[in-house]
């Protein structure tokens, strides 16, 4: 039995978070609580861009080997378009523009596909690859976003 902590689990969990702040962003647009859902959105977009910035920056770099270097091409390119959509429903929440509801249902759609795949093949090889060194859970946790970072592919 093992009951440890890994990159699977808080990684897995960093995105049910995001999709909940994301669906609670989405309640409050249909309110049309634009206040509310301004928080939510600034909330959930912080997280997720985090959340990126953790994967390019501390986890992808471990993994390598053609079939990888593929998936994690596509992964990337998909961060970019998740990066551009976050930005651009903050401005729609901001301008009280009844598209948010559009672009949100969007996302969360793109977000499932490509979460998925992280979920199912991505994480799991970085478990094995970094097996040695639970240090790297620490520095997840602890990661702040650097001001002005952007996807690498933006
Ligand atoms: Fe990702
Ligand atoms: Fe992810």
């Amino acid at each position: 039995m093992q009951n440890v902590e890994t990159i699977s689990l808080f990684m897995t969990r960093d995105h049910v978070s995001g999709d909940n702040e994301l669906e609670e962003t989405l309640k409050e647009v249909k309110r049309r609580d634009w206040e509310r859902a301004w928080n939510k959105a600034k909330i959930a977009s912080a997280r997720i861009k985090t959340h990126i910035f953790l994967e390019e920056e501390v986890l992808f770099p471990y993994l390598k080997g053609p079939d990888l270097d593929n998936w994690i091409s596509e992964l990337m390119m998909q961060h970019v378009a998740i990066w551009n959509l976050l930005d651009n429903i903050l401005r729609l929440v901001e301008e009280r523009d009844n598209e948010t509801e559009v672009k949100l249902i969007l996302l969360m759609q793109l977000l499932k596909a490509h979460n998925s795949i992280e979920e199912h093949s991505i994480y799991r090889e970085l478990d094995k690859e970094l097996a040695w060194n639970p240090n790297i859970l620490f520095e997840l946790r602890d990661s702040i976003l650097p001001a002005g970072w952007k996807p690498k592919y933006m």
